[in-house]
């Protein structure tokens, strides 16, 4: 069935599904939720809670409310994790400006938590993935290593310092980085998170039909990544994710596998991935790194759709 109120649904592999609700008010809605990724059950809570709020923000939206999706072993593992995985939900929620106000659970081998976020965005504030143009900077907002650090830390691999800094960056909302937008021109935004900056920037590419030239040197990465990722602690996930976008993609010969995998890792709760002009992208990062907790960096430009999508 075609409804002419949905703006933004499955094609185009936006990050949350848009419905116009008037002449100038949309809807924006986004659902995730996934199995734990770090030891401790709040900062877990923490980490799905800004993951789900991200895509609001990443089509330049304002979160209104959240409800709760939750697996967990009710039989096998104490309650009290399960009640520290939503205090971090609901705190993060909170620092959201928002409330959880339902949900629904059930009794599940492995435990599993995420949010269904809805928001409203304006018409003239709504940013889809869609319109990059030739001649835009293209600029990060966290660095880039988080399905790597999770990695390592399954494999009792991971440093304090680097999981503190992993923690730190998944559990940083997007606000900072969605507020900073307001009245700024930005052509295209996306949130980096489970494709990996290579999966999310070709999406952006396909759906704006431009290329994108990338400065590997310029990408940012969380403390140790790379020495991780040159010891072979590398997610199956950012594996599949570099064999996906191969095709599309032009490597520089001096990048190893290593570097490539290390451009393809696959991330939770990732930061913003923008496409603006170059004044905006000055104007832009003035603004956000005042305040960000991480700076936002410039990674590469956008350019006329050339044979492959991304060069790098
Ligand atoms: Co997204
Ligand atoms: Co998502």
């Amino acid at each position: 069935m075609k409804d002419d109120r949905v703006l933004v649904g499955f094609d185009g592999a936006d990050d949350a599904a848009v419905v116009r609700l008037d002449g100038v008010r949309y809807m924006v809605q986004t659902v995730d939720f996934f199995t734990p990724i770090v030891d401790d059950p709040y900062q877990f809570g923490q980490i799905a809670a800004a993951n789900s709020l991200s895509d609001i923000y990443a089509m330049g939206g304002t979160p209104l409310f959240a409800l709760n999706i939750v697996s967990f072993p009710i039989n096998e593992l104490p309650k009290s994790i399960l009640t520290d995985i939503l205090q971090g939900g609901a705190d993060k929620a909170a620092e959201a400006g928002i409330t959880i106000v339902g949900g629904h659970s059930i009794d599940d081998k492995e435990p599993k938590y995420g949010l269904v976020v809805t928001g409203e965005v304006k018409k003239h504030e709504l940013v889809r993935n869609n319109g990059a143009q030739p001649g835009d900077v293209l600029i990060l907002t966290k660095p880039l290593g988080t399905g790597i650090i999770a990695t390592a830390i399954k494999r009792d691999r991971a440093s304090e310092e680097q999981i503190e800094a992993a923690v730190k960056s998944m559990t940083t909302l997007n606000k900072s980085s969605a507020d900073a937008m307001k009245g700024i021109e930005v052509h295209a935004v996306t949130d980096v998170t489970g494709f990996g900056l290579l999966g999310h920037l070709l999406e952006m590419c396909r759906a704006s039909n431009v290329s994108a030239e990338i400065d590997f040197k310029k990408l940012e990465f969380l403390p140790g990544v790379k020495e991780l990722a040159s010891e072979n602690i590398i997610p199956g996930g950012s594996k599949r994710n570099l064999e996906y976008v191969k095709e599309n993609v032009h490597f520089h010969n001096s990048l190893s596998e290593t570097d490539q995998l290390l451009a393809a890792d696959a991330q939770t709760s990732g930061g913003l991935l923008l496409s603006l002009s170059k004044e905006d992208a000055d104007k832009y990062l003035e603004i956000l790194n005042v305040s960000a907790p991480f700076p936002a960096f410039k990674i590469g430009r956008v350019t006329k759709k050339t044979d492959k999508f991304i060069i790098i």
